[in-house]
């Protein structure tokens, strides 16, 4: 779906975010969020803190889990995910925080495999993710699946492409501080989400959203396993499509 403006775009995910919301609170059920972090998904989040001010929506139904996190990292560090989260929705909102999950970049090296299957293990427990939204990088990955990895790919540690950890760089002053890893949720487990929204705005990303739309599925653009999922949308500006 193409929008004039990403405004739009944002005001109308939050909509469907929020009645889903809404509607699990009617029939007494939780709903589980899959949450993406970057500059795209900001503007949803700050849809969603209006709609709780203006609108009395309530989070305390929702389980979230955030796709990534820079491996190592403090949770207190300015460029941490969890102090993204934190500022740009989870403090804002009526959220139990028990509820919220985000990798964690401190855990032991020797202890992440055990770490990222236990990730997995919640979300299943959880009953899935519900809506699962996603931003892109440079490269098509999702979540932080570069290029390489697998269709069967789930929670684990990986190696950041150079050319994220350019894109990255401004964020962390220099590319030297940039880590050099992160532990991010697999293809598989974004693909297993019952429904996916990417989003992508401005001319920057353009040539990767014609190569995740029309491109042969394949491991070197790893968004293009989205062709496959059954309900994907992907949002975006007249500037992303531009290529299409
Ligand atoms: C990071 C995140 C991705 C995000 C991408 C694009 O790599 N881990 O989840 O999609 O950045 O970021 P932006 O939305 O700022 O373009």
């Amino acid at each position: 779906r193409v929008f004039n403006k990403p405004e739009e775009s944002s005001e109308l995910i939050a909509r469907e975010i929020a009645d889903m919301i809404k509607k699990r609170q009617q029939e007494d059920r939780h709903i589980v969020l899959g949450l993406a972090t970057g500059s795209t998904p900001k503007e949803v989040y700050a849809e969603l803190i209006k709609l709780h001010k203006e609108e009395g929506l309530s989070f305390s139904n929702v389980i979230t889990f955030n796709l990534d996190e820079y491996y190592p990292m403090d949770p207190g560090q300015a460029q941490s995910y969890v102090r993204f989260m934190d500022e740009k929705l989870f403090d804002h909102i009526d959220i139990d925080k028990n509820n919220v999950h985000i990798p964690d970049g401190t855990i032991d090296r020797e202890d992440v495999f055990d770490y990222c299957q236990e990730y997995e293990k919640k979300i299943r427990e959880a009953g899935g993710i519900d809506i699962q939204l996603l931003g892109i990088g440079r490269t098509g990955h999702i979540g932080f699946n570069e290029p390489g990895s697998s269709r069967e790919s789930h929670t684990r540690l990986v190696t950041l492409d150079k050319a994220t950890r350019i894109d990255a760089a401004s964020d962390f002053f220099e590319e030297r501080f940039v880590p050099r890893n992160a532990i991010t949720m697999g293809v598989a487990t974004i693909l297993d989400a019952r429904r996916i929204i990417l989003m992508a705005y401005g001319a920057g990303k353009a040539s990767i959203i014609q190569r995740t739309v029309e491109g042969d599925v394949s491991e070197s653009v790893p968004a293009t396993f989205l062709q496959d999922h059954p309900n994907t949308t992907i949002f975006l500006d007249k500037s992303a499509s531009s290529e299409l």
